[in-house]
């Protein structure tokens, strides 16, 4: 079967994605989070693998199957999901970051679940750490792949981030309107330094095939 996979874009490469919310426990019941289905996330470990790469999947909690020949790493906070991915990134060539990483955590966690008391109740919260701006600062770390979700000025925002990540690609998408989160389909406008080019409106799954052939000619680019 390892034939099949031989002639693909990604082929012999090791590829590490992210996927899915993280969640960040306040109390032994309770959990901060997001909306993200990890749609985007398996589908890019998908169509990776059909591409020829080996494949690594360290994903927060989604209701998805993990696509076929994909090996699956389960966390839950965004510190786990930073330690998986640090265990295994040192083989990577390419790292895709398509998880919704909780940017912040419960300053401390309650022991005991938390009562019902006064009529307004404020959480402390501390940062998170950056998986990506982690894995993109490492010296003679793999081609980084960030996403960007943004409500407003996509393609600027998701410029600043490129730059300020000192990422290889980013994919942006547009989640104002309840677009991009929890859905089946969406548009991704890619960027990278000194150029991009836009994915229309369709099905993940083929979007994610696109984003994979754009990773691998931008890996050809750098490489020639
Ligand atoms: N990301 C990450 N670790 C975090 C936060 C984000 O790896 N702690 C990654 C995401 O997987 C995504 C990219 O960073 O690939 C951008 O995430 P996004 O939430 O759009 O940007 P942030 O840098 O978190 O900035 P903000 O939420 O303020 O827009
Ligand atoms: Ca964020």
């Amino acid at each position: 079967l390892e034939a099949v996979f031989a002639t693909g874009a990604l082929a012999g490469l090791q590829v590490l994605v992210t996927a899915g919310p993280t969640r960040e426990p306040l109390d032994p019941v309770r959990y901060l989070s997001n909306r993200s289905s990890g749609k985007m996330g398996y589908a890019v470990a998908r169509a990776a693998r059909e591409a020829g790469a080996r494949v690594t999947l360290v994903t927060g909690p989604t209701a998805l199957a993990v696509p076929e020949g994909v090996e699956a790493v389960r966390v839950e906070t965004a510190q786990e999901m930073l330690e998986a991915v640090m265990a295994r990134v040192g083989t990577a060539d390419v790292f895709v970051a398509a998880a919704a990483v909780a940017d912040y955590r419960a300053a401390s966690v309650e022991t005991h679940k938390i009562k019902k008391q006064a009529e307004h109740l404020s959480l402390a919260l501390e940062r998170n750490p950056d998986i990506l701006a982690t894995v993109a600062a490492l010296p003679g770390g793999p081609f980084t792949v960030g996403f960007a979700a943004e409500t407003q000025d996509l393609e600027r925002h998701a410029r600043t981030k490129l730059m300020k990540k000192g990422l290889d690609l980013i994919a942006a998408n547009d989640v104002s309107n309840g677009q991009g989160f929890d859905v089946d389909e969406n548009a991704l406008t890619l960027l990278w330094p000194g150029g991009g080019t836009t994915l229309e409106r369709q099905p993940k799954e083929r979007l994610a095939r696109q984003l994979v052939t754009v990773i691998a000619q931008r890996m050809g680019e750098a490489n020639s």
